[in-house]
């Protein structure tokens, strides 16, 4: 082999080895920041409230509601890191099934109903392709993670258009599946870096919103996993709209 493109090749193999020697370090050190901060409040609210009972004051309820929401944002945390590192793994096989799609989407957005209604939240489905091959626990998971997100992060009365079709490609046929919203829009610039892990426009937001800014990472996993991907539209003040694409069932059934 000639030595110049051997040499390229090995720097290239070393460049890759060190970015993701970056990612492993970055990932630990994020994990490590979004346990302490609930566990930091949770351990400041215990000792205040043994303080008060020691000094026989009354516990303040207040403390002990901030201890159990902070206690759910480590359960939520930690269940959707296990999910994450389940799915990247590929510890959990994957079930293709042949998946109705009017009756799935209505039994999902049944269960989102609640939180739709509580912001006057307008969901409309359509679909165009009766039937997808994928498995359904994750391809619930993919669309309860985007219409929840289109819930949260936009304003009361906003609208939210769920669409699956088939689609031609080079390579076959493709189903999509589009979650659009007429919310606020994300800025072109959080566009690239909006499915890795803990990436969120605005922390603060997002964490009030019981949010773990692994919600999108996951989503994009599973669509990797199913050999599939997705991506994101977005105009400001205009809304935005995620498209998964999940590959010719000809082509899953062969993985
Ligand atoms: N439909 C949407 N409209 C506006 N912003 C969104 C939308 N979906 C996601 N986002 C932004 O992308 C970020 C990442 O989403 P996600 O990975 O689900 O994390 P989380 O919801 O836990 O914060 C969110 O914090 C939010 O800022
Ligand atoms: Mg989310």
């Amino acid at each position: 082999m000639n030595p110049k493109l051997e040499n390229a090749d090995n720097e290239a193999v070393i460049a890759a080895l060190k970015r993701a020697e970056k990612m492993r370090i970055d990932f630990v050190a994020n994990v490590s920041h979004e346990l302490r901060t609930p566990l930091t409040s949770i351990k400041g609210y215990t000792e205040t409230l043994i303080e008060d009972l020691e000094l026989g004051r009354p516990p303040d309820p207040e403390f002990l509601k901030i201890i159990l929401k902070n206690s759910n944002r480590l359960l939520s945390l930690i269940n959707d890191l296990l999910d994450l590192s389940a799915i990247e793994s590929g510890a959990d096989h994957l079930q293709p099934t042949l998946i109705d799609l009017k009756e799935f989407s209505g039994t999902v957005l049944d269960a989102l109903k609640q939180s739709a209604r509580m912001k006057e939240t307008e969901i409309t489905l359509e679909v165009k392709t009766p039937q997808l091959i994928a498995d359904p626990k994750r391809t619930e998971q993919v669309m309860v993670n985007l219409v929840e997100n289109a819930i949260k992060y936009c304003p009361v009365g906003s609208r939210i258009h769920i669409c699956w079709e088939e689609k031609s490609s080079d390579g076959g046929t493709e189903i999509l599946l589009r979650v659009s919203d007429n919310g606020p829009g994300i800025p072109e610039k959080h566009l690239d870096r909006l499915f890795e892990r803990f990436y969120r426009i605005d922390k603060g937001r997002s964490r009030d919103m019981g949010g773990t800014g692994l919600g999108l990472s996951i989503v994009k996993h599973i669509l990797q996993r199913h050999h599939g991907s997705i991506e994101v539209e977005s105009a400001l003040g205009k809304g935005t709209t995620f498209i998964c694409r999940f590959p010719n069932p000809r082509t899953l059934a062969k993985n």
